[in-house]
């Protein structure tokens, strides 16, 4: 298949798995749509994309990202608007914040063309793999990694961009209960926390398992200095109302520039809702929470889109949220969200883009 903008060469895939999908059944990342985008960049130059059909790829035992960690990732959604129509939810942030994260683990650059093209012609190709139906999406995986087989600790000459896709629904079943982690940390000043880097997640690992040893769903994550400050929950951007104010940690090298969190923020404004971006001392959300002034609490990410936080544990205090019925702010946003993702809404600020 060929489009004027960028020839892809294209092998379909002759065995289909799309048959067996089944929508009400469905874990959040174990099934695969049919075709991958997949890049080399080799020479100093990304060459030639194509789209073939989803499976494994060899890579040598020594591929510099399997042992020192050049692999960044990114995540993102093509929804089925009422009409049919196959639309991206704001896919041009994705390949932006793809690009800051390549800068900081000296990775090459995707050129937006490579990006967009071949996000569009994949996800063209897998259309029916994008689910119509209220609160379903397609997953949309882009990634990077180092691909030169080397032992010497220096940026590859070599990388592979590689897009697959999954379908999805709702990432957590229920409201999260989540704890204040006051010894591991997630990323520190001066760090990559604010880059989609692969070992951000894998460092979470552990502290999340034993958080889920305890009965919680996920961490908040506290500042790498002084565990005073919130930063993040879980693999989300987190948010409070607090009498009446949306509150959320300012973005730094620590803290992920969630394109979920832009959003939420933007449509606050929108609606002429007082927006705080600042650093949250641990103490000020426990004083609110005596006070009676912790009206809402939740993590915003693109797999989870808006995740209602049920309670926060502190030490051993553990502050339960109000029932989600009250929850105004969140639950107007997240279907507000929903509502321009799925075409049921004007689109201001046009974070839609049809494919
Ligand atoms: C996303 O929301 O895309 C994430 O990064 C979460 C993912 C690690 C499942």
């Amino acid at each position: 298949m060929q489009t004027e903008a960028m020839p892809i060469h294209t092998t379909v895939t002759t065995a289909s798995q799309l048959a067996n999908l089944d929508l009400d059944n469905l874990q959040f990342g174990k099934v695969f749509a049919d075709h991958m985008l997949v890049v080399d960049y080799a020479d100093g130059a990304w060459q030639d994309p194509q789209i073939v059909p989803y499976g494994p790829i060899e890579v040598s035992p020594a591929t510099a990202a399997l042992h020192y960690g050049q692999a960044l990732f990114e995540g993102m959604k093509a929804y089925k608007t009422v009409d049919g129509q196959v639309v991206l939810f704001r896919p041009r942030d994705n390949w932006a914040r793809m690009n800051e994260s390549a800068k900081r683990l000296c990775m090459p650059e995707i050129p937006e063309e490579i990006f967009m093209e071949g996000l569009k012609q994949l996800i063209s190709i897998d259309a029916d793999w994008v689910p119509q139906r209220q609160g379903y999406s397609l997953y949309i995986r882009p990634f990077m990694f180092g691909s030169e087989g080397l032992l010497g600790v220096r940026p590859a000459n070599s990388y592979k961009f590689i897009i697959f896709c999954s379908p999805a629904s709702s990432y957590y079943a229920e409201p999260v209960r989540v704890k204040i982690e006051e010894y591991y940390t997630r990323a520190v000043e001066g760090g990559f926390g604010y880059a989609k880097a692969a070992g951000n997640y894998g460092g979470s690992l552990l502290p999340a398992k034993l958080a889920g040893e305890q009965g919680f769903h996920q961490i908040i994550w506290t500042d790498g200095r002084e565990h005073n400050y919130i930063e993040e929950s879980g693999t989300m951007n987190v948010m409070f109302v607090i009498d009446g104010t949306l509150v959320t940690p300012a973005l730094s090298t620590s803290i992920l520039a969630g394109i979920t969190r832009d959003s939420v923020l933007t449509l606050a404004r929108d609606w002429g809702m007082k927006v705080e971006e600042r650093r949250i001392p641990i103490q000020e959300v426990v004083d609110a929470y005596a006070a009676g002034k912790l009206q809402d609490a939740f993590g915003t990410g693109t797999a989870a889109t808006i995740a209602h936080i049920k309670s926060i544990t502190f030490r051993d205090q553990e502050m339960e949220l109000p029932p989600l019925a009250e929850r105004e702010f969140s639950n107007r946003v997240s279907k507000e969200l929903d509502a321009i993702r799925y075409g049921q809404a004007p689109d201001p600020h046009v974070w839609v883009v049809p494919v």
